[in-house]
């Protein structure tokens, strides 16, 4: 078994386990040899103007990103992967799907566009001139053709597990795969919001389980797992919870704190996370009684069905 203690350094060398760098990711890019790492997977900074950016021009905020995503392409092993998980930039109320911006800075590279996985989650904020936003992406890109993609480790429970096929030369056997399904690529998981076990006080975490679906599929264990933007460290958590290493680079100092306190955690055994592949709740199922919305109170007063031919009538 892997063992999961390790120094954690503050400069990157292949025979370290654990490093954060504490500044710009570009300098900690610089040091990590060309083709070493396995797995570089971020949430970068949306150009939001969030407490830990600057809002910038589009085209400055593009411009950033290409020479990150450049070195991040010279660091990554041939049989490697790029996961960059965004969202929408905002401008004065109408939105630009980062991805579609981005897309052209990974193709000009040569990198090939393996999936867009659609993440759906149930909380953010509520709009009033357009819909509420309620899924980001994660574009995955590979260096090669000939890429590590461990499908196994990451199936998910078949809907039906005891289906049978009932004729042809197969009858009697069962007709999916006993291990469970390819996730496919919309993945649902709750976001790390307010009661999400493994909220702190940075505004934009991903939750562990996200990132750990990506880390087994895409990388062997002991190799290497990189997070220019690390944030509060979730990247490597998932990391070396499964017997890889992980580096990352972070500029705000308390965001670093949180990061080398969450990953010390991780390693000893005491850090809370939500576990892969738990549904997502159902309070009927948890038989919750706040399930029927007050104003249908027992006179079966429900709103009317669009589809209803009477709900036109109810003015
Ligand atoms: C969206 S957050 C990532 C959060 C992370 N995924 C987590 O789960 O905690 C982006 C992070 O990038 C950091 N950051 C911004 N510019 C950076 C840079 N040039 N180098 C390193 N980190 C940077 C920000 O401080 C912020 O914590």
């Amino acid at each position: 078994m892997f063992n999961k203690k390790h120094e954690i350094a503050d400069k990157f060398s292949i025979s370290e386990h654990t490093v954060i760098h504490p500044g710009d990711c570009l300098d900690l890019l610089k040091t990590v040899p060309s083709e070493t790492i396995q797995l570089i997977v971020t949430s970068p900074p949306y150009n939001l103007g969030k407490e830990y950016e600057k809002k910038l021009k589009l085209e400055t905020y593009l411009d950033q990103q290409a020479a990150v995503i450049r070195e991040c392409y010279r660091t990554l092993a041939p049989s490697g992967s790029i996961c960059w998980q965004v969202g929408n930039y905002v401008e004065n109320g109408y939105i630009i799907p980062l991805d579609a911006v981005l897309y052209p800075i990974f193709s000009d590279l040569g990198l090939r566009l393996r999936n867009r996985v659609v993440w759906h989650f149930e909380h953010g904020l509520h709009c009033t001139r357009r819909f509420s936003g309620r899924y980001e992406t994660i574009i995955w890109f590979t260096k090669t053709d000939d890429y590590v993609f461990n499908l196994d480790p990451v199936r998910v429970p078949q809907k039906y597990p005891g289906k049978k096929y009932f004729k042809g030369p197969n009858a009697g056997h069962y007709s999916c795969n006993p291990l469970g399904k390819n996730p496919g690529d919309l993945w649902v998981i709750p976001n790390v919001k307010s009661n999400h076990v493994e909220k702190t006080e940075h505004p934009c975490q991903f939750p562990v389980e996200l990132v750990e679906r990506l880390v087994l599929s895409m990388t062997n264990e002991d190799q290497w797992v990189l997070d220019p933007f690390l944030g509060t460290g979730t990247s490597i958590i998932a990391a070396i919870r499964h017997g890889r290493r992980g580096a990352g680079a972070e500029t705000v100092p308390k965001y670093i704190r949180l990061a080398r306190q969450r990953i010390r955690q991780e390693m000893d055994g005491t850090l809370r996370t939500r576990p892969m592949n738990k549904p997502v709740y159902d309070p009927i199922e948890a038989g919750n009684s706040l399930t029927v919305a007050p104003w249908t109170g027992n006179q079966g007063m429900a709103q009317p069905s669009l589809l209803d031919k009477s709900a036109g009538k109810q003015g």
